[in-house]
């Protein structure tokens, strides 16, 4: 059977990644989550201040040949991890201090043509659910199958405060939200690749939608585009 490319774009904290790692598991598929490397160009950044307290972007532009990415299965865990210069950086890319500086970081036009060349690298031989917020415009507009998720930036700060909670990060429910509220508006005002959904994407807001429901529907979903592009 010939594999397609999925792409699923959507807000931050709509649950892309958990769905979209179910569905390249389900259809035997890779997953990339392109956030992550988003994030851990940030976390080089950060550790070379380059942003925070001090910025100074144009060393950040000469330092990123030097910037090594790889997703390195994990076994035991069945997933992909992101390593930054052969470091794995899963746990560290995902702090309240990465997610602070990383719309910023991703407003860059330099980071974001090293990122989205590797992806369309990565996603050449087609088996590939890829997310984040340019795949179906910028990155596969030819995707056979696009995805737009969407949900109310309370619903998803009140998903994105249990995961931090439960990695025992201190933080509010209020800092939360004006995060999530904060990088929707960087994401979607950018100049170059703003979040928006492309033309033929099939909106999906999971607001009031289970786990189980959503990855029933979306499964479903592939599989008749998968035999319609057989
Ligand atoms: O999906 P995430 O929350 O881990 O993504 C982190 C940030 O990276 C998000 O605020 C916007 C940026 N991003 C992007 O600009 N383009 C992508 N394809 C993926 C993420």
């Amino acid at each position: 059977m010939g594999k397609i490319t999925i792409a699923i774009d959507g807000y931050s904290s709509t649950g892309k990644s958990t769905l979209a790692k179910r569905l390249a598991s389900a259809l035997n598929y890779v997953y990339v989550d392109t956030g992550a490397m988003y994030r851990a160009v940030t976390l080089f950044a950060l550790n070379n201040k380059y942003v925070g307290t001090n910025e100074d972007i144009p060393s950040l532009i000469k330092q990123l040949p030097n910037i090594n990415l790889k997703f390195v299965p994990n076994k035991t865990l069945g997933l992909s991890e992101m390593y930054l210069n052969d470091e794995n950086v899963e746990r560290q890319i995902r702090t309240m201090e990465v997610s602070d500086h990383v719309s910023k970081v991703a407003t860059i036009e330099e980071v974001r043509h090293m990122l989205v060349a590797m992806q369309q690298q990565m996603g050449e031989e087609k088996g590939i659910v890829m997310d984040g917020r340019d795949i179906g415009t910028v990155v596969f507009p030819n995707a056979e199958l696009k995805i737009f998720m969407t949900a109310s930036p309370e619903t998803r700060a009140t998903r994105r405060y249990k995961e931090l909670l439960e990695r025992g990060e201190e933080v509010t429910f209020d800092e939360v939200l004006k995060n999530v509220q904060k990088r929707d508006r960087i994401d979607s005002t950018r100049e170059m690749s703003p979040l928006k959904k492309a033309e033929d994407a099939i909106e999906f807001d999971n607001s009031d939608m289970g786990l189980e429901e959503q990855f029933e529907r979306i499964y479903n979903y592939s599989l008749r585009v998968i035999n319609k592009n057989n």
